[in-house]
Order: structure tokens, then sequence, then C-alpha cells
């Protein structure tokens, strides 16, 4: 009984105003600004010492963003992501790192 119950309120939930399905890679690449550094395609940084993230592996991707964003890695200019990099979760950080992959 409690476990129909809980299969019925899923879908309900799921159609909920105001509940709103996670961002995927392209919004939340956008909305936590990597735009900004990395550039629209993640291939034309703002910067030639910055660098392209289209097109690499995201297990790489995300041991680096995670590393960036806790000081583990903390080399050449870092310093300049780390600052945003509390405001990006782990589950978003591998979202981001497996649509990277995707990109060419
Ligand atoms: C303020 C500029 C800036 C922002 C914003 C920024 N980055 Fe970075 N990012 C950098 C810089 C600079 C490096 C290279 C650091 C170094 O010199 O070692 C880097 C490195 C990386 C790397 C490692 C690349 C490699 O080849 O090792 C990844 C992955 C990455 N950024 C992803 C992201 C993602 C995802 C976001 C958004 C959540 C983001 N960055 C936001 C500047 C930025």
């Amino acid at each position: 009984m409690k476990y129909q119950a809980l299969l019925l309120a899923v879908p309900l939930f799921a159609l909920a105003p105001g509940v709103q399905a996670a961002d995927d890679g392209p919004a939340l690449y956008l909305k936590k600004t990597c735009i900004a550094c990395h550039g629209k395609d993640a291939k034309t940084p703002i910067l030639p010492t910055y660098p392209k993230l289209a097109g690499q592996s995201a297990d790489y991707a995300f041991n680096q963003m995670k590393d960036i964003a806790s000081g583990a890695r903390n080399n050449g200019q870092t310093a300049a992501m780390k600052g945003i990099m509390h405001l990006v979760s782990e589950e978003e950080m591998r979202t981001i790192a497996n649509w990277l992959a995707t990109l060419q």
C-alpha cells in the first residue's frame, strides 16, 4: 500500500508546476558562466592560455573540475576558475563533463 502510494506520487511530482527538470550540460555551461572563459563552443577560450574543453574525456574533465574546485589542482591559472566553482555541484560537474565529451 505504502509503495503504491509512492509509485503514484512520482509522476504527479514530475508534472507539478514549478518543479523543473535538472539542467542539462549546455544549460549549466551557460548558467554557471563557463562560457565566459571557455567560449560558446567550448573551444574558443577568451585567452589563448585558457584550455579548450570540447572533446575532452568526460572523466578527465570531471576530475579537473573537482580538483580545481577543491584546490587540489592549483597551477597555471586555476585561480581564475576556482572562484566560481563553489556554485557548481559535483553532479552538475558530471553533467557538464559528459556533455563536453560529446563535442568535437
Ligand atoms: C574565470 C574564467 C573561467 C571560468 C568562469 C571557468 N573556467 Fe574552466 N578553466 C579556466 C582556466 C584559466 C583553466 C586552466 C587553469 C590552468 O591554467 O591550469 C580552466 C580549466 C578548466 C578545465 C581543465 C581543462 C584541462 O585541459 O585540464 C576544465 C574541465 C574546465 N576548466 C571546465 C570549466 C567549467 C565546466 C566551467 C563552468 C562550471 C569553467 N571551467 C569555468 C578558466 C575558467
